[in-house]
């Protein structure tokens, strides 16, 4: 199949795009998380970008991004190996260096090798502890994430965490504060702490602040607490369109705990959650506790993603109904919008 004039195949529509065509237009050209850094050795890795299969595997150290295919007779690359830095593909063993030029075909090793076969590759860079790409190749611009880069602070990252849902469903959980008593009652919310403050949305350019203050603690169940009685806690929410916010909890004795949300699009139904977390607290409590907490809070609210109807975000305001509370989750969807992405982002 040919493309049209002015579409580059790494911006063609990908087989059985979960999307329709013009969200994912609007979608693929922004940076997203694909794997976490040490994870991605010399072992090819399949991952997926929005319904495009991608490899990604190091080279010299370098980490190469590429389509998982093989122009030869369409095998997936991940499913080789990498010998001398280059990736060998594992049904006719054409061998790839990592700037995705051919340079071997072993069943006919004196033969001059076509320029043309070359793989589709990808820009990477690596930030917060994973490999992030692009599949425009636009300007890497990724969220600010405070505390990941100081000293004072300990990092914490919890594995990749798959829901079977979308991101901006899941995006949407990250930023609502009425369900922490209902969802999250195994973990810190209290049923008889329901009621959610006022609380105001700005937006400085295309970024939405909501700092949003109640009594609702973020100690986990069972955590010692040693905040005063009628402690306020602020959570101070910034969201970066489409699928990234990070949230900074502020503890008693200036602690504070920051959290980046990235739900990676794997496809329209399908979300890679990566989240990092950066607190200047409590920096001797074992890591695995920590990592242990966060996978529980996620568990609780893969459940409830996993299981919203519509699966999609509606981005039509009238399709549901929208209390007080919900004024970020409210702003997230007019950021959307104006992005350029449907009435219900993903039909
Ligand atoms: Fe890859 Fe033949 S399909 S070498």
């Amino acid at each position: 199949m040919s493309l049209p004039k002015n579409v580059t195949e790494s911006q063609a529509l990908p087989r059985d795009c979960t999307f329709s065509a013009s969200d994912w237009q609007v979608l693929s050209p922004f940076w997203y998380p694909v794997a976490i850094s040490e994870e991605v050795k010399d072992k090819p890795v399949p991952v997926k970008l929005p319904d495009v299969k991608l490899v990604c595997y190091r080279s010299r150290g370098q980490v190469v991004i590429a389509r998982d295919l093989c122009f030869h007779r369409g095998a997936p690359l991940s499913k080789g190996w990498v010998e001398n830095d280059e990736i060998v593909c594992p049904y006719h063993g054409f061998r790839y260096n990592c700037d995705g030029v051919c340079t071997a075909v072993p069943a006919h090793p004196a033969s001059k090798i076509s320029p043309k076969l070359k793989l589709i590759t990808y820009p990477s860079i690596e930030r917060y502890g994973f490999i992030w790409t692009s599949l425009a190749g636009t300007e890497p611009n990724l969220p600010a994430f405070a505390g990941w880069d100081d000293p004072d602070y300990l990092n914490v990252l919890p594995p990749g965490f798959d829901i079977a849902g979308s991101a901006g469903r899941q995006m949407e959980g990250f930023l609502d504060v009425s369900h922490f008593a209902f969802v999250h009652t195994e973990t810190f919310g209290d049923r008889n702490n329901t009621e959610v403050p006022q609380y105001k949305v700005t937006r400085e350019g295309s970024v939405l602040s909501a700092d949003y203050w109640s009594t609702v603690s973020n100690y986990g169940k069972g955590q010692e607490n040693p905040a005063p009685e009628g402690f306020m806690w602020l959570r101070a929410f910034r969201v970066f369109a489409p699928f990234a916010a990070t949230l900074t909890v502020h503890f008693p004795n200036d602690g504070k705990l920051i959290i980046l949300n990235f739900a990676s699009p794997v496809s329209a139904r399908y979300t890679r959650l990566f989240c990092p977390i950066a607190r200047n607290f409590d920096k001797s409590v074992p890591i695995e506790e920590i990592v242990k907490f966060n996978l529980q809070v996620f568990q609780e609210d893969r459940e409830m993603v996993e299981s919203q109807t519509p699966e999609d975000l509606p981005l039509d305001l009238a399709a549901e109904a929208h209390i007080p509370a919900d004024r970020t989750s409210i702003a997230y969807r007019q950021l959307l919008s104006e992005l350029g992405l449907g009435r219900n982002y993903t039909s």
